[in-house]
């Protein structure tokens, strides 16, 4: 009987180690140590009931705005899509703190993405931290971003509708009317459906210029499959560059079978 009853007892203690991170959270330069500078300005939306989390944030780095969405459950695996990555994420709690591993594959060889992020309620939950240790394609990178809670009406800034990628980026004259986050996911199927990397079309971190031939013939290549879903199946993205490209940068012409 009286191991029962402290059975019951402590089940209540296990639950209340969980807090409710829940809130709109703004990040608090001055306050946050940051290899590169971090971000200009930074809201993050928690949402979280007994099963599951929602993160939504909204990002401003060098005055491009950035917008995701993460959802877990309190604890165990998911798997959320960022910039065109797969990422594979485990939740768990250490000491009142929510951490989320993540692991993606980066496209071509460029290795492994492995995340670690620590949540910390402080003051009372007046203040959030976060704790980022990252390796990127073999770089490492570790940061602590703090947060202070913004009012209720900052949620305004996710529900507004999202930049198109033409007000953000320089020079776009076929991709300039999508979401500003489907720009580099775009990038990132490109890349896949070529097998190629970014530096086949672009010299890194010129993004915007005209310096490789290949890039001129991606607009063309782009609007040729726009016309053919358009014309041909009502709009629906039936054909991509994967239809023909299927790994390669020049796909095969199927004429040495044709001539036999
Ligand atoms: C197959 C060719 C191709 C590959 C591979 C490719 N891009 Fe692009 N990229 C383009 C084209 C074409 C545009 C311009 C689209 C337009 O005019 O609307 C563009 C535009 C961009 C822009 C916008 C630049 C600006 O300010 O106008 C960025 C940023 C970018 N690419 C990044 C990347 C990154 C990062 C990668 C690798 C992950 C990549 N691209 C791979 C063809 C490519
Ligand atoms: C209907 C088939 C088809 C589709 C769909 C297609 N391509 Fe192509 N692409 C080709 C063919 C065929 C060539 C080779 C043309 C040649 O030999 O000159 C090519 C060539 C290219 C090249 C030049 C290759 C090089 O030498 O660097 C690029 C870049 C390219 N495509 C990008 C794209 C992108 C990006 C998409 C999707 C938006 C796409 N293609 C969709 C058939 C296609």
């Amino acid at each position: 009987m009286k191991l029962l009853t402290l059975a019951l007892v402590s089940i209540p203690i296990f639950a209340q180690s969980r807090p409710d991170l829940s809130g709109i959270w703004m990040y608090v330069a001055g306050k946050s140590e940051t290899a590169r500078g971090g971000p200009e300005k930074a809201l993050l939306s928690i949402e979280q009931t007994a099963s599951r989390m929602r993160h939504r944030f909204v990002v401003t780095n060098r005055g491009r705005e950035e917008r995701g969405e993460f959802e877990y459950p309190v604890e165990g695996e998911s798997r959320n899509s960022m910039r065109g990555l797969s990422i594979h994420s485990r939740t768990s709690w250490e000491g009142g703190s929510l951490i989320v591993n993540g692991r993606a594959t980066l496209p071509g060889d460029g290795g492994e993405m492995v995340v670690r992020e620590k949540f910390t309620l402080g003051s009372g939950g007046k203040n959030l931290t976060l704790e980022r240790h990252q390796t990127f394609g073999g770089r490492e990178n570790k940061e602590t971003l703090f947060f202070e809670r913004a009012s209720p009406e900052a949620i305004a800034e996710f529900n507004r509708p999202e930049k198109k990628a033409g007000e953000q980026y320089k020079n776009l004259r076929v991709l300039g009317e999508i979401p500003s986050s489907e720009l580099l996911p775009t990038m990132i199927r490109f890349q896949a459906a070529l097998g190629v990397k970014c530096d086949h079309c672009h010299v890194p971190n010129q993004w915007e210029r005209e310096k490789r031939a290949a890039k001129q013939v991606a607009r063309k290549m782009i609007e040729m499959v726009h016309s053919i879903n358009r014309v041909h199946f009502d709009g629906r993205a039936a054909v991509s560059c994967e239809t023909c490209h299927r790994g390669q940068p020049k796909p095969s012409t199927g004429q040495a079978a044709a001539k036999q």
